[in-house]
Order: structure tokens, then sequence, then C-alpha cells
């Protein structure tokens, strides 16, 4: 395995994570004891993209298990509604958080010994998080063959190990591409506000010598035009029934810009990120984040004091301009609305 990355594991009864927000310049860990640490680190972007949040959240319902003090299935799980409560505040838009809760609940769900509820929580939130690995690899392996010799690819926001488990989606498909043509190319978008594109596609790319160039949102346009871009493949943070897609902020554009040039566009993302119960992408609840991170860069102020501002953190980019949505399940096209309700009931 290529992929040098560990975004979040058990370490004895704590969980650590890379801290994303301090990245690239520093390699920090942060340990979480307590449910509302990892949620207070959901909120803050120490850990960030969908499936690593979902593995979080399972984390951090195991951790509100252990802290527990229940002795009672009663008791315990009065605390564990509340930790799944405030888990699910967190953050809106990603929809394996609620996906990694279910999972969760149908375990603490039912009657049983407290002890044996907090060993299968902890238990459960590993197997999620090697089962998010492996989705990943299949995901690599199905959508490699898509990409021409030599793919010159755009990717958006971070869709790499550190917002997974391991190994990444969209990054995933680019590392997998990689190993069998290392003559592509990757254009990552720089991603404002928070960056996520120079940040930390570029670092976990270099990392491993696949060749990246950073550019900034605004001159994609530029490079599609000059045909210097053959593929786009993106993550995602919430796939309707009819594959709308919402993805970071600028995913939208970038769709729009593909399909104007006659370009391909893949979604990676795995079933956990499916929502079925959304008809069209319009009932996406969508993010918006604090406004200093659009009048800073760091601690860097660049807009005047006072001044209004908007931060939706995900855009919804419609069906019609996605070529295919890959899943571990393997490479889905139009109608979604068909080959989208076979994955799950396959699952
Ligand atoms: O705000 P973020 O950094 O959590 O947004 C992340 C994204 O938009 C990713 O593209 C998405 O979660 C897929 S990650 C495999």
């Amino acid at each position: 395995m290529s992929y040098t990355v560990k975004t979040i594991e058990w370490r004895g009864d704590e969980v650590v994570m890379i801290d994303q927000r301090v990245l690239p310049l520093l390699e920090e860990y942060i340990h979480h004891a307590t449910w509302q640490e990892v949620g207070d680190s959901i909120r803050k972007m120490v850990i960030r993209g969908a499936p690593a949040i979902g593995v979080a959240t399972a984390m951090g319902i195991a951790l509100a298990a252990m802290q527990s003090s229940a002795t009672s299935y009663e008791e315990l799980k009065k605390d564990l509604e509340a930790a799944s409560k405030g888990l699910f505040a967190t953050r809106p838009t990603a929809y394996n958080l609620g996906w990694a809760l279910q999972q969760q609940q149908e375990i603490w769900g039912q009657p049983g010994d407290p002890d044996d509820i907090r060993a299968a929580l902890k238990k459960r939130s590993q197997e999620i998080l090697e089962e998010d690995i492996a989705m990943c690899m299949a995901m690599g392996e199905h959508a490699a063959p898509l990409f021409p010799p030599g793919a010159r690819i755009l990717t958006h926001c971070n869709a790499g190990a550190l917002a997974t488990a391991g190994y990444g989606t969209a990054l995933g498909v680019i590392r997998s591409v990689f190993q069998r043509d290392p003559t592509i190319h990757v254009f990552a978008d720089e991603t404002r506000p928070f960056l996520q594109g120079a940040r930390l596609t570029a670092w976990e790319l270099q990392k491993e010598g696949i060749p990246c160039s950073i550019i900034t949102d605004n001159m994609s346009g530029y490079f599609f035009k000059k045909g210097e871009i053959d593929a786009v493949v993106v993550g995602s943070d919430r796939i309707a029934a009819n594959g709308d897609v919402a993805n970071k902020i600028g995913t939208y554009t970038v769709s729009v810009l593909a399909r104007e040039h006659g370009v391909p566009f893949y979604v990676a993302a795995p079933t956990s990120t499916v929502d079925l119960s959304l008809a069209d992408g319009s009932r996406i609840p969508i993010e918006e984040r604090e406004i200093c991170e659009v009048t800073h860069i760091g601690d860097h102020q660049v807009a005047p004091d006072g001044i209004a501002v908007r931060n939706p953190a995900f855009d919804v980019t419609p069906h019609q301009n996605v070529t295919a949505i890959i899943t571990e399940a393997g490479v889905h096209r139009e109608p979604y609305i068909e080959s989208l309700a076979g994955i799950k009931k396959g699952k």
C-alpha cells in the first residue's frame, strides 16, 4: 500500500487525528478522550471530508459509551442519544455523519449489557474505518481504466487519504491511475476559502511523487479552454437519488466548465455517501460557515472590517453534468435514479 497518511485511529481508548488545520506546515496529532472533543474537532475541521467525518462520528459514539458511567441499558441509551444529537449537529452536509450514527444505533438501539455495547461500538467504529479504506481502493480499481494515457486530471478540494479513513475517493482514483501510468499530471484547485487543495491535496500528492500543479480556483477555465485538462474527478459529501452531487463549493462551476469543453466529470464516493431519501439535490442541507474563513487567510485579514460576507461550504452539481459516479460497487451512469437504487439494494 503506497499511501502514508494516518488520518484517524484508535490508540488505546483515545481517538487520535492528524490536525488538518495546520497542514502542510506542521504535522500534529490531537488526542480525544470524549465525544465532545471529537464533535469539536469535526466542527473546527481538525478532521474533514465526508467519509473521515463518518469514521470520527462512529468513534465519537464509542467514546460516549466509554465515558458514560451508566450501569443499566436505559442510562446508557440516554447518554448515547445525547451524544448522537450533539455529533449530528456538527456539520450538516456530509451524509456519512448520519450514516455512521445509524450504524452505531443499530448496536445501541438493542437492549443489552452496557459493557457488551461499549465493546461492540468500539469494534464497529474500527470496522467502519477498515471498510472505508477497502471501498476507496475498490473505487480506484473501477475508475482507473476510464482515464486516457498521460491524463491531465483536475480535482477540487481534498478527497484524499485525509478526507477518508485512508487512500481517498477522488485521490484514491488518482493514486490507482498513477500506479498504472506514472505520466499523469494533476491540477489541484486551491479551493478557497479553507484551501484544502493547496494545503492538503498538494501535500498528499507531493508526499507520493504524483506530479501536481496547484492552480487558483479562477484559473481552471483558462486550462479547460487551452485543452490542457482531460478529465475531472472529485469526491462528494452527499449524493441524491437522481445523481445530483453535493461537494465543496466551486465544484458546480468546474462541472459547468467540463460540460462546456466536453471533458468527462467523474465523482468518486462510497455508497455511505448516497442518500436515497432525497429525490434530488435541492433538499441537501448546505452548511454556511463563519465569515472569518473568507475575510482572513490564516490569521491575516484580507477584507475590510464590517463587510458583508457569504460563506456556503458546498454546492450541488446537477446529475446532467456528471459523466459517471464511481462507488465501491462499480461505475454508474445515467439514469442514476436506477443505477444508484440498484447499488443500495445490492448491499
Ligand atoms: O469542508 P470539507 O473539507 O469537509 O469538504 C470536503 C469535500 O467537499 C470533499 O470533496 C468531500 O467530503 C469528499 S471527501 C472524500
